[in-house]
Parts: structure tokens; C-alpha cells; sequence
């Protein structure tokens, strides 16, 4: 007899076999009883019929309460009705770890509750799609790039300088002196990718921003690409090949998930390169035909995104954004010097900007009157300035948040659900 996993059931019909996992559910019709137990890896419909089992088995089942631990020994059959389903006539039933008031029952619970229990809401069926979703996307996120000639290069997460801005830095002791958690790998990819050429990390980032919206966690985790020699146009390229790649890994591997999660996967089907390009001068003039008027210098923030993403059947590049209101390595537009060579791209249905990225200043008197300029210490980004000091190259990048990619792709409204245990203003619990 052997023990097998439910998703390998169906490969075993015909043989008896060992099921370790937990009771989901069950019902009862007279003679007959239904659990369904779930290991993980699927969900396995048995039949326990009064005759066949012993009283013991018989009894275990019916005291048997949701979430307790069981071990199910029976033969392994088509399912009746549902073709290529199996179920398992069931021989033996046991409990080996019993449950108590399991606290997530079929009925609807509150957000708040259900974020309490994070630690067991994971076992929901629809959590578990999400999650599987999630793998999936990382997955495909390294396989991109390792299948296209990219070095993955891990970043530090204790850092000594602020990648993206001073105001939402988590600040942390380092033996006397001041860190930072890092908000982005980008800075330590650059010099990576005069050693490596292309070159990419995934991690997690940090950022203490005070917003409490469903598009923003203090901790996400975010796949940055960096890339020698590369330039603006390249970049935009590169991301939309990223993006079309990853979301159809996701939508051709991840079927079962995605009908967990009603997902209408025709709005996925289109995102197909080459995705509509805006530029930042562009989207505030759409915006003001949309009755939503905004001045060159505007940050466009999530309700405006939403409006833009809404005039296009899939992502949107948005180009060219005022100086001002962007980080302090992106590099000038040589023939607008209003505004640089940045990108965002947006996802559609109102997921918001997935990607943010940029080709980087190459100059390195250019990069020092921008760094004063941020009021940022120049003595932490020495090493940065290094490398326009040793054979200086444009060179562009780009940071894809994973929670992002996942609510979108999976069809979720809040990134709470999209990583294992979200840390949120206001929770670190559990
Ligand atoms: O646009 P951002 O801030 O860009 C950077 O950090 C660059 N250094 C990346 C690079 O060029 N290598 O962040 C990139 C992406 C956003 O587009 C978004 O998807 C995600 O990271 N992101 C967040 N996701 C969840 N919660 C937050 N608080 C996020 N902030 C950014
Ligand atoms: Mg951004």
C-alpha cells in the first residue's frame, strides 16, 4: 500500500492507498458518509459506507470536526458522476490530531477577524489559489530572466542610504549607527551590472508609508531587472515582454486556481506586446477629457491611474514624467529637460501601477548636483557615484511589486491577500 498525495490520486485507481491530511467539510446521507479531507495539494471526496467499515472508522468520521487531522486508508475509484474526478472508498477512518471550534467556519467572517487568523485563513480554498498564484508568478519571474541571460544578484536588505526617498525608511540600530531596511535592490544592482551585464534580484522591500489603501503594504516584494548599456526604449521593451511572459505562465498553468478564484480570464487574454504607450503630458491631458483636470507636476495618484488604465484594453506605459516628482537617479529627457526617461506601467481594471521604473543618470557630476539637490548624505552614496567615477554606461532597470502583479492577475482587490502575512499599518500580528 502506498502513500500518496491527493494530486496524485488519479494515477492510482484501482490500488489501495494511505491519505494523510484534514477534514474540509463532509455530509451525510443515512448508511453513508462524505468527508472531505484536503492535504495541500488537492481535495479528495470519500465514501464511507456503514457496511464496510468497522464501527471504529464509522464513529471517527461522524465525531470527526473540521480541520482535525485524519488518516484515510481505502481504494482509490473514479468518481461517479464528475468525469475525471476519483474518490476513495474508504476502508479505515482516523483522527490523529483533533480540532477544536475550528475558528473559520463556511460562513462569512469579517476582514478584521480573518486577519486575525491569517495563520489559518491560509487553509481557505481560495487563499490557497491565491498563494498558488503567487509561486507560480515568482516562478516565472526567475525563469524569465534566467532564461534570458540574466544573473541573479541578491541586495542587501540592511542598508546605510535611502533608495527611494528619506520619508518612508523603516530606520533600524546597526551597532551605534543608523540602517535602513532596503525600499528597493536597485542601487546595489547597478554596480552589479558593470560586473555581470544583466542582471536581476527578488526579494523583499521595505517602506513605512503611512497609507492605509489596498494597494499599499509596509513589506512587498519586488523583482527588479538591471541592465548595461540599456536605454529608455529598450527598457519599456523589455518590461512588456516581462509582463506578457509572466501573465501567460500564470493563466496557462494556473487554471484550476484562477476558477477557484472566478477569475474572467478573457480580460487576461490581451495582454499581448505591444502595450499603448502615454506620455505623463498625455495622460494629464486625457485626464482632463475625462472631467479630472491636473497640472503638469501633479503626482497621479490611484484614482487617476485607474481612469487612464480604464482607456485601454491592457497595461499602459506611462513616459516622461516631471522631474520633480520622481526619483533622484532617473536621467533627463535630452529633448525635454522638464522631464525624465521614467516609466510606470499600470495595470488595467484598477490594479494600478505595476512596474515603476527608469534609464539612470550615467553622469556623475550630474548624479552629485542630484543627489544635494535631494538633500540625501553624501557620504552613503559614494560607492554609488563609483560607478560614473570607473567607466561610467547608461544602464536601465525596473521594479515590478510581486503583491501587485498577483491582485491583478488573480483577479483580488486587496494586497493583504496576495502575500502569506501582510504587514500593514497598523498589523505585524500574526
Ligand atoms: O516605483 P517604485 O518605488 O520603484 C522602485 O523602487 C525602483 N527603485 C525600482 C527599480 O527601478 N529597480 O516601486 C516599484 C514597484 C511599484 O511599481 C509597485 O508595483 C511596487 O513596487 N510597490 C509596492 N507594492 C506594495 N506596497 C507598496 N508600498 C509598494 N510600493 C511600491
Ligand atoms: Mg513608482
Amino acid at each position: 500500500m502506498s502513500k500518496v498525495t491527493i494530486h496524485e490520486l488519479s494515477k492510482h485507481i484501482g490500488e489501495r492507498v494511505e491519505i494523510d491530511g484534514w477534514l474540509y467539510n463532509k455530509r451525510a446521507s443515512g448508511k453513508l458518509q462524505f468527508p472531505i479531507v484536503r492535504d495541500g495539494s488537492g481535495y479528495l471526496q470519500c465514501v464511507v459506507s456503514k457496511k464496510e467499515v468497522d464501527e471504529a472508522s464509522w464513529n471517527a468520521v461522524d465525531g470527526a470536526t473540521q480541520e482535525s487531522t485524519v488518516h484515510v486508508v481505502g481504494t482509490v475509484r473514479a468518481h461517479q458522476k464528475e468525469p475525471g474526478v476519483v474518490e476513495l472508498g474508504v476502508e479505515t477512518f482516523e483522527v490523529r490530531g483533533p480540532a477544536e471550534d475550528y475558528p473559520i467556519t463556511p460562513m462569512e467572517h469579517g476582514t478584521a477577524f480573518l486577519m486575525d487568523h491569517r495563520h489559518l485563513w491560509l487553509r481557505s480554498s481560495k487563499q490557497v489559489a491565491v498563494l498558488r498564484i503567487r509561486s507560480e508568478i515568482e516562478q516565472a519571474c526567475r525563469d524569465y530572466f534566467y532564461q534570458n541571460g540574466f544573473t541573479l544578484v541578491d541586495a542587501p536588505i540592511l542598508t546605510a542610504n535611502a533608495a527611494e526617498g528619506m520619508s518612508t525608511l523603516f530606520e533600524t540600530d546597526y551597532f551605534g549607527k543608523k540602517a535602513y531596511l532596503s525600499q528597493s535592490g536597485q542601487l546595489y544592482l547597478e554596480p552589479a551590472a558593470a560586473a555581470l551585464g544583466k542582471v536581476y534580484c527578488l526579494g523583499p522591500t521595505f517602506r513605512a508609508e503611512k497609507s492605509k489603501t489596498r494597494r499599499h503594504l509596509m513589506e512587498f516584494w519586488m523583482i527588479e531587472p538591471e541592465v548595461a548599456f540599456l536605454e529608455f526604449d529598450g527598457l519599456q521593451e523589455l518590461a512588456e515582454d516581462f509582463v506578457e511572459y509572466i501573465v501567460g505562465r500564470a493563466v496557462e498553468r494556473c487554471q484550476e486556481e484562477l476558477k477557484t478564484l472566478e477569475r474572467d480570464v478573457s480580460k487576461l487574454a490581451n495582454v499581448r506586446k505591444p502595450f499603448p504607450r502615454i506620455t505623463y503630458r498625455e495622460a494629464i491631458e486625457l485626464l482632463a477629457s475625462k472631467g479630472m483636470p491636473a497640472e503638469f507636476g501633479d503626482d497621479i495618484g490611484g484614482d487617476e491611474e485607474t481612469v487612464i488604465a480604464n482607456s485601454f484594453d491592457r497595461p499602459v506605459i506611462i513616459t516622461r514624467y516631471p522631474t520633480a516628482i520622481k526619483a533622484f537617479y532617473m536621467q533627463p529627457d535630452p529633448n525635454d529637460p522638464d522631464v525624465v526617461l521614467g516609466m510606470d506601467m499600470i495595470a488595467p481594471e484598477g490594479y494600478g501601477e505595476i512596474i515603476g521604473g527608469s534609464q539612470r543618470i550615467h553622469d556623475h557630476d550630474l548624479l552629485l548636483e542630484r543627489i544635494k539637490q535631494h538633500n540625501l548624505p553624501l557620504e552613503a552614496f559614494q560607492w554609488y557615484l563609483d560607478i560614473r567615477k570607473y567607466g561610467t554606461f547608461p544602464h536601465s532597470g525596473f521594479g515590478m511589486g510581486i503583491e501587485r502583479a498577483v491582485a491583478w492577475v488573480s483577479g483580488v482587490h486587496h494586497l493583504r491577500e496576495c502575500i502569506p502575512y501582510p504587514r500593514m499599518l497598523n498589523r505585524i500580528y500574526p
